[in-house]
C-alpha cells in the first residue's frame, strides 16, 4: 500500500540545513541594457552563475515544462511554484479549461448545470481578467464561453471586465475591449441581451491576493454588484480609452467603472437570483473576490448587499478551504507534494515571504492549498507588504526582511528547509520601471548573500533557483530579437513575464563532496527540482517525480 516513508539517499546525509531560495522573476536572458539583472549590481548571484560549472545550470520555467498549453506560454508564478512543489508536471488551468471547453464537457459538469438553474429568469454575470496573457485567464476562452451558454440557455448576459497591461503590453486593453464588444454585438442580434456591465484596471480592481488590500475588492464589488463607480459610461470601448488618457493611467491601474444606459442606470448589478461564474482559472487574485461572493458570514468590508446568487468559479480556486464550491472546470489534482512528503519524514519547514508573495511559497508550493501539513514542523511567516503602491516607488520591498528571518531561521537550529521568495524582480519588473527594477534586482541580490551567509555559519546547503523570467527583459521584441518601437519611436516596455529560462544553483559548506548536476538532462525544468532537494534532504524521491538535477560522483 501507500506510505509516506521516503527511501534513504544511499549517499546523501540527513539533517543538513537547506535554504531554498526563489528569485522571483529572475530570468537568464542576453546581457543588454533592457536586461536588469544584466545591468544591475549582483555579486552575488554573478558569483554562482561564474563559480562550478557543474553547480549552476539553467532550468525551464515556461511553456509545456510547466503543464502550460504551448511553448509559446510565458512562466507564471502559481504554475512555477506548484512545479518547484510538487516535482511533476500537472496540465495546468489554462489546459484544462481549454480541454473542457474543446471537448463542451465543460458545460456537463456539476458546475454549469447549477449556475445554468438561473438563466431563465436571472442574468448570468461573467467577472474576470480581459487579456490574452494565458496567466489568469485567456480572452479566447472567455468568447467560446460566451458563446456556449447563449447556445445553451443564456438570455441575459453582463461581463465585468478586469483590464490587464501586466501580463500583456500596456494599452492592449482597448483592442481586448474591441474584441468582446464586437462579441456581445453579435450576440446582441441573435436575440441575446449581452453587454458590458462595469470595468477596472485589474491592480485596482478586484485582482488583490493574500489578503493584501481588501479596498481592491471593494471597488470591485461596489461597480460589480453594486453598479455604483465614480466613473460612468455608456460605451466600454470609450470608457477605456477615456480613463487611458488620463495623466499616468495605464491598464493595470484603471478606475472603477459602470456601464448606463441612457437613464444613467447602471445596466448590470448583481441581484437576487443571478448567475456569476469569475472566468480566471488561476486562483490567487480570485479567492478575495469568490470569498466575498460565497460567504454568507463576511466581515472584510460592508458589502451592503449580498444578493442571493449561484456562484461557479471557472476553476475550484482553494483546494483546502473547497471554495468556491462550485467551479466549472476540475482544477489539477496536484498531491503528494515535496512539502507534504518530507513533513511525513522528519524534515521541519520554514516558509517566508512579503504578503504579496505569500502565497507562492505555501499556497501555491504545497499544490494550491492554504495552511499546514502539519504546524509541528512547519513556520510560515508573511511579513506584510507595503500596501496601495506601486512598487517601482519602494523596490526594494521587503526583501531585507524576508532575508532577516531567512538568516533567524536558519541560525535557530529548528529548522532543515527554509524557503522564501524574494519578490523584487518580478514586481517591480511587472511596473516597467526600468530604473526601479534595477534597484530591485541589487536588493534581491544582497538578500541572497544575508542568506548563504547564514547558510554558511551553519555547515548548511543552499539552493538559489527563479520561478520564471521578468527583470531580465524589459522591451518588447520582433522575432530577431531587436527592440520594438511604437508609432512615437519609442520602445514599448515589456511588464510581463517571459520565456526565458531560470537558473539553479547549489552549494554550501554541507553539500557533499562529488555532488553535481546530472549532464544527461539537458530539457529539465522546474518540476525537477523537488527531487533534487528531496536528495539534498537525505531521501529518494517518489518514483513518479520528474528525475533529480543531481548525481554523486565518488572521487
Ligand atoms: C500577477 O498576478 O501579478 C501577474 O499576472 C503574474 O505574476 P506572478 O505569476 O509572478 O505572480
Ligand atoms: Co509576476
Amino acid at each position: 500500500g501507500f506510505s509516506w516513508k521516503l527511501n534513504d539517499h544511499p549517499k546523501l546525509p540527513k539533517g543538513k540545513v537547506i535554504a531554498m531560495v526563489v528569485l522571483d522573476g529572475w530570468g537568464e536572458a542576453k546581457p543588454d541594457k533592457y536586461n536588469c539583472i544584466h545591468v544591475a549590481d549582483t555579486p552575488v548571484m554573478d558569483s554562482l552563475k561564474n563559480g562550478a560549472p557543474e553547480k549552476w545550470r539553467l532550468v525551464k520555467a515556461h511553456g509545456k515544462a510547466v503543464g502550460l498549453p504551448t511553448d509559446d506560454d510565458m512562466g507564471n508564478s502559481e504554475v512555477g511554484h506548484n512545479a518547484l512543489g510538487a516535482g511533476r508536471i500537472y496540465a495546468q488551468g489554462a489546459k484544462l479549461v481549454d480541454l473542457a471547453l474543446e471537448s463542451g464537457k465543460i458545460y456537463d459538469g456539476e458546475g454549469f448545470q447549477y449556475i445554468k438553474e438561473s438563466f431563465e429568469t436571472g442574468t448570468l454575470h461573467l467577472i474576470g481578467l480581459l487579456s490574452d496573457g494565458g496567466v489568469h485567464s485567456r480572452l479566447d476562452q472567455l468568447q467560446l464561453l460566451l458563446k456556449g451558454v447563449s447556445e445553451r440557455g443564456a438570455k441575459r448576459i453582463r461581463v465585468h471586465a478586469l483590464t490587464d497591461g501586466r501580463d500583456v503590453l500596456d494599452g492592449s486593453s482597448v483592442g481586448f475591449m474591441e474584441t468582446l464588444e464586437n462579441d456581445l454585438a453579435k450576440l446582441r442580434e441573435k436575440g441575446i441581451d449581452a453587454q458590458v456591465a462595469s470595468g477596472g484596471g485589474r491592480m485596482y480592481v478586484t485582482m488583490d491576493r493574500y489578503e493584501n488590500d481588501w479596498d481592491v475588492v471593494k471597488r470591485g464589488w461596489d461597480a460589480q454588484v453594486l453598479g455604483e463607480a465614480p466613473h460612468k459610461f455608456r460605451n466600454p470601448v470609450e470608457a477605456i480609452k477615456t480613463l487611458r488618457a488620463e495623466p499616468n493611467a495605464n491598464d493595470q491601474y484603471l478606475p472603477p467603472f459602470v456601464i448606463v444606459d441612457e437613464n444613467g442606470k447602471p445596466v448590470g448589478p448583481i441581484v437576487d437570483g443571478d448567475a456569476v461564474v469569475t472566468v480566471n482559472f488561476r486562483a490567487d487574485r480570485m479567492v478575495m473576490l469568490a470569498k466575498a461572493l460565497e460567504y454568507p458570514d463576511f466581515d472584510k468590508f460592508d458589502r451592503v448587499r449580498f444578493p442571493k446568487i449561484r456562484y461557479a468559479g471557472m476553476l475550484q480556486y482553494d483546494g483546502e478551504l473547497k471554495l468556491p464550491s462550485h467551479y466549472l472546470v476540475s482544477p489539477p489534482e496536484i498531491e503528494r507534494t515535496s512539502g507534504e512528503y518530507l513533513t511525513h519524514n522528519g524534515v521541519r519547514t520554514f516558509a517566508c515571504s512579503e504578503t504579496v508573495k505569500f502565497g507562492h511559497v505555501t499556497f501555491f508550493w504545497n499544490g494550491n492549498r492554504s495552511g499546514y501539513f502539519n504546524s509541528e514542523m512547519e513556520e510560515y511567516v508573511e511579513i506584510p507588504s507595503d500596501s496601495g503602491i506601486t512598487f517601482n516607488v519602494k523596490p526594494k520591498m521587503k526583501a531585507l526582511e524576508i532575508a532577516e528571518k531567512a538568516r533567524d531561521a536558519i541560525l535557530s537550529g529548528k529548522f532543515h528547509q527554509v524557503r522564501v521568495n524574494l519578490p523584487n524582480g518580478d514586481m517591480v519588473g511587472h511596473t516597467g520601471d526600468i530604473e526601479a527594477t534595477i534597484v530591485a534586482c541589487k536588493a534581491a541580490d544582497e538578500a541572497v548573500k544575508m542568506i548563504l551567509d547564514a547558510i554558511e555559519q551553519v555547515g548548511g546547503i543552499y539552493v538559489v533557483t527563479a520561478d520564471h523570467g521578468n527583470a531580465e527583459d524589459m522591451v518588447k521584441r520582433n522575432k530577431k530579437g531587436e527592440p520594438l518601437l511604437d508609432k512615437a519611436g519609442k520602445i514599448q516596455i515589456l511588464t510581463s513575464h517571459t520565456l526565458e529560462p531560470v537558473p539553479i544553483a547549489i552549494g554550501g559548506p554541507g553539500l557533499t563532496k562529488g555532488v553535481r548536476f546530472r549532464q544527461d538532462l539537458p530539457g529539465a525544468g522546474l518540476a525537477n527540482v523537488a527531487a533534487t532537494v528531496m536528495n539534498l534532504h537525505g531521501f529518494e524521491a517518489p518514483s513518479d517525480y520528474e528525475p533529480t538535477l543531481i548525481e554523486v560522483v565518488d572521487n
